[in-house]
């Protein structure tokens, strides 16, 4: 369907959710977590200052490189691996078609 991407997220618990985001909303993935009632908080609101909206990308998309804040964010969180992104700093576009990410454990 136009205007929306499939992404999978899995939760800490292992379980699979299947969600579709809108492209056209200005919506990020924490955002669009919140709103599927995922265990993302987005603490901070989206500022890259909290690291609540941690997740880990499974598939193979080229994403935009994490932003200076986003990497000093990083840095400072539990349980950070190469693939790891803060959610809030993803954007929704087409690119995301088929995105798999896996929630990140907070602490
Ligand atoms: Fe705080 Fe993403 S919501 S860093």
């Amino acid at each position: 369907m136009d205007g929306i991407v499939n992404i999978k997220v899995t939760d800490r618990e292992g379980v699979t959710h299947e969600i579709e985001a809108p492209t056209d909303m200005n919506m990020n993935l924490m955002e669009i977590c919140k709103s599927y009632e995922l265990p993302v908080e987005g603490t901070c609101g989206g500022m890259a200052l909290c690291a609540s909206c941690h997740m880990y990308i499974l598939s193979e998309h080229n994403l935009s490189k994490p932003s200076d804040d986003e990497e000093d964010m990083l840095d400072q969180a539990f349980f950070v691996e190469d693939n790891s992104r803060l959610g809030c700093q993803i954007p929704i576009t087409e690119d995301l078609e088929g995105l798999e990410v896996k929630l990140a454990d907070v602490e």
